[in-house]
């Protein structure tokens, strides 16, 4: 085991660790044990996942006498619902769960989210500890506690704020996923850059090659630095009041194309790619930010071989109904974070849907 990394979430009474390294599955029990009370633990994980590291985990965990639970669900969004959480909670109570007991989510963002979830309900809330093995959810989600499952009508729509007590960032994981996914979680790297900062955005165009191949190296350079970068985020604006919103960069248009295709199209990764480049471009119109910026991000989208056009078999009127569904949306108007320059971002709260429905029309249009 080699720990390469590691970083603090400071939240006072909730602050918590983010070790970033290899072999640290096999450590796993050893690293969880001090930060739980009980030895009773369920290991939620989905059907691609589990069969290549539960085990592992299971072990590692009985080793530091914990009862292992594994719970493993449906790989995929869809599994993000309710009533999947209502199916783990069953579990957690015909086994007789306290409120001592623990999760563990080990798979990508949607594990993450849906074992948050259940964990953050359970009781009231029992110990939670986030184990992601996809990039995406590794340089986003399994940090910053948002928790939650899909509703019909919305994405993330029920869910709490419910921080971990450890997230462990295992960097061998990564090397059995489909390229498709780790260029997804890239669009979330690509993100950390153009809000918060130039130096990065600029070493991702310089290490294009050894960032789609990934080189360990740079995977774990990458890695470490979004999670500095959200860690300090959610230190200073846990519940997102203020400044974390500009971690949904790309997002607003982004959600409402996976929610329009009923996400069967895009990867969430691949609809804020889209969504990103298309806000840039907004910034430009208002004069917010120089063309050039639109220009860089789409580049460096399609290095990492992400999308940045939306789909034009897409309606529109789905994809502006979907994006007026999104908790962003404040008294009918639409909430957008725009860039000024690279590494520079604005929340603006006051976005005309007629001007969003232009830009996407003619998007649709070419
Ligand atoms: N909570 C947050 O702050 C936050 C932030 C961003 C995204 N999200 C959510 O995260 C979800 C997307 O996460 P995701 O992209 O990780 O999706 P995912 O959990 O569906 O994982 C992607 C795919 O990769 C597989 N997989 C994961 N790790 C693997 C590995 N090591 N080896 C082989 N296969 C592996 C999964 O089984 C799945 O098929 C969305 O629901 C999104 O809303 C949440
Ligand atoms: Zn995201």
């Amino acid at each position: 085991m080699t720990v390469l990394k590691e970083l603090e979430v400071a939240l006072e009474a909730r602050s918590y660790q983010i070790e970033i390294g290899t072999g640290l599955l096999e450590q796993c029990g050893e690293k969880i044990a001090p930060l739980v009370k009980g030895r009773q633990a369920a290991v939620v994980t989905d059907s691609n996942v589990g069969p290549l590291y539960s085990a592992m985990v299971q072990k590692s965990l009985e080793q530091q006498g914990f009862v292992v639970t594994v719970v493993t669900i449906p790989a995929g969004e869809s599994s993000k619902s309710w009533q999947q959480a209502e199916q783990i909670l069953t579990v957690l109570l015909e086994h007789r769960f306290h409120r001592d007991s623990c999760v563990i989510a080990l798979g990508g963002g949607v594990v993450g989210d849906l074992a948050g979830f259940v964990a953050s309900v359970y009781q009231r809330g029992i110990a939670f500890v986030q184990i992601p093995t996809s990039l995406l959810a590794q340089v986003d989600s399994s940090v910053g506690g948002k928790v939650a499952v899909n509703h019909a009508l919305g994405k993330n729509m029920i869910g709490a704020f419910y921080q971990p007590r450890l997230v462990l960032i295992d960097l061998d994981t990564l090397q059995t996923l489909e390229q498709r996914h780790w260029q997804n979680g890239l669009a979330e790297v690509v993100k950390y850059g153009v809000i918060y900062d130039a130096e990065f955005f600029r070493y991702l165009q310089q290490h294009t090659a050894a960032i789609l191949q990934r080189d360990l190296q740079a995977a774990a350079e990458i890695i470490a630095n979004c999670c500095r970068l959200k860690a300090e985020v959610v230190a200073l604006d846990e519940r997102e009041g203020g400044v974390r919103a500009k971690l949904n960069y790309g997002h607003t248009i982004g959600h409402g194309l996976e929610l329009a295709g009923h996400y069967q199209g895009y990867l969430h990764g691949e609809a804020v790619a889209v969504g990103m480049v298309l806000a840039a471009r907004y910034a430009a119109q208002k004069g917010m930010c120089d063309a050039e910026v639109e220009t860089e991000v789409a580049a460096l989208l399609r290095q990492f071989m992400l999308p940045t056009k939306a789909d034009a078999a897409l309606a529109l009127t789905e994809v502006m109904d979907s994006m007026m569904l999104d908790k962003k949306v404040q008294d009918g108007k639409l909430v957008f974070i725009l860039p000024e320059a690279l590494g520079r971002v604005k929340i603006i709260k006051d976005v005309s849907q007629e001007e969003i429905a232009a830009l996407l029309q003619k998007e649709f249009e070419v």
